[in-house]
């Protein structure tokens, strides 16, 4: 196989293409103010916007969020529903503002658990913005990345299964053709917020390479400015992708 030279050793000077973030510390943003769990969650909604609206300004062409996890339906069923119903207002709300601003909106995760009514409004919002390619936006919603890899192995096999796939071809550039990412670049940085420094579940397969910022503001008080900070701090960090300096 050709070797991506461009992929081989670099010091960064330019910013991450595709910046994704674990959105964490609703829950403590809430408690610290005496609040119930579903009010950060409805602050950490907010912050949302200005930071998609910062990418296009600091060089960020793709950002990939994560909203809800396959392991999240482990909470109390009233914090579960109401989320469900943040997502639908969020989109309600922000449809015709990203559709406007040039952000193409992709969701990825297993839609087969959610609710009806909310699996069309996102297909209605992917639909209202597949043309537009100045940011492109990715929720991850009922996402988990074990999750993702069995659904994708499972089309792979049906896909030898019916012949359209030859075993001997299988490289490690064919499972992320049926990864929910697929047409998307892998992420240049994942950020976590609150303090905590874990992946749970997040992008495993595409993160191979990423660097990773631990950040500990919790999420509802992310700001540009931070989100800016990360980026440049982003610039000077050294990438081998396992080779060498030269
Ligand atoms: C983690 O914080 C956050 C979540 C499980 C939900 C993320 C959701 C949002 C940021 C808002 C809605 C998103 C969209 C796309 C409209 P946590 O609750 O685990 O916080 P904790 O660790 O402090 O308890």
């Amino acid at each position: 196989m050709a070797q991506d030279l461009s992929k081989s050793s670099s010091t960064q000077t330019s910013s991450p293409a595709h910046v994704a973030i674990i959105m964490d510390g609703n829950g403590r943003w809430a408690q610290l103010r005496g609040q119930p769990r579903l009010m950060g969650h409805r602050a950490g909604a907010k912050r949302i916007r200005e930071i998609v609206q910062t990418c296009p300004n600091v060089g960020v062409k793709y950002l990939t969020i994560f909203a809800f996890s396959t392991e999240n339906w482990k909470r109390t069923q009233s914090e579960v529903s109401g989320l469900m119903t943040l997502f639908r207002q969020y989109i309600k709300r922000e449809a015709r503002n990203l559709a406007k601003e040039g952000v193409r909106v992709r969701f990825i995760g297993d839609r087969v658990r959610l609710d009806d009514k909310l699996v069309k409004l996102m297909d209605e919002l992917e639909q209202l913005t597949e043309t537009n390619d100045r940011v492109h936006l990715t929720i991850a919603l009922n996402y988990g990345s074990r999750d993702e890899v069995a659904r994708a192995t499972k089309r792979l096999a049906h896909d030898v299964a019916i012949g359209k796939l030859l075993v001997a071809d299988i490289g490690e550039e064919t499972l992320p053709k049926y990864l929910d990412t697929c047409v998307l670049p892998d992420p240049d940085l994942v950020v976590r917020t609150s303090g905590e420094a874990r992946i749970s579940n997040f992008l495993l397969w595409q993160s191979a390479y990423s660097e990773y910022e631990f950040v500990d503001t919790l999420w509802p008080d992310f700001s540009a400015e931070i989100f800016e900070n990360i980026v440049d701090r982003f610039k000077s960090r050294d990438r081998r992708f396992g080779g060498i300096k030269v």
